[in-house]
């Protein structure tokens, strides 16, 4: 089964750090939506999409990737990385249009210092660590 993920990850790379670990451990292409916006999908089973949530929303790139590049009718997987908690709703809208079938979701914190945050130093600071990094690698070996 061929899978590839597409991430955006611009504020500190933690999204990064965790699909370029999972990419370590399982058989994945990573695709950086900022990077690479025009990409094809089509010979992919399963498609994962990762990011950062910026205003409790995936990336700008990743919204506008899965608008114009997805196909209809695929799997799909869902990995974010947020300071306060997760959002999915900006992407599954998206994937309701495309009748796409979400198979898992996988969240943890990653180190944020927007805003105010930086004040006292950041928020959810060495994350993702090694167990996020573990979860994340066994959620993506988990997935049928
Ligand atoms: C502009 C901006 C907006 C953010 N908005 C949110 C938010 O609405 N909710 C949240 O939980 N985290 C928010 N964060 C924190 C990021 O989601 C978190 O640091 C994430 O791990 C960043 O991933 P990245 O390093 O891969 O870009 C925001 C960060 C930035 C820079």
């Amino acid at each position: 089964m061929r899978k590839a993920i597409v991430y955006a990850s611009v504020h500190h790379g933690n999204t990064e750090k965790l699909v370029k670990g999972i990419a370590e451990e399982c058989q994945v292409d990573l695709i950086d939506a900022v990077k690479q916006p025009d990409a094809d999908l089509n010979s992919y089973d399963m498609i994962g999409f990762a990011s950062g949530i910026y205003f409790s929303k995936f990336h700008r790139s990743i919204l506008e990737f899965a608008e114009k590049n997805l196909p209809d009718d695929k799997k799909i997987f869902l990995i974010c990385t947020y300071g306060g908690s997760a959002n999915y709703k900006s992407i599954e809208r998206i994937l309701d249009k495309k009748h796409a079938s979400v198979v898992g979701k996988f969240g943890c914190k990653g180190y944020d210092t927007f805003g105010p945050f930086k004040l006292v130093g950041g928020i959810a600071k060495g994350h993702p660590n090694e167990e996020d990094m573990k979860n994340a690698v066994d959620f993506v070996k988990g997935l049928h």
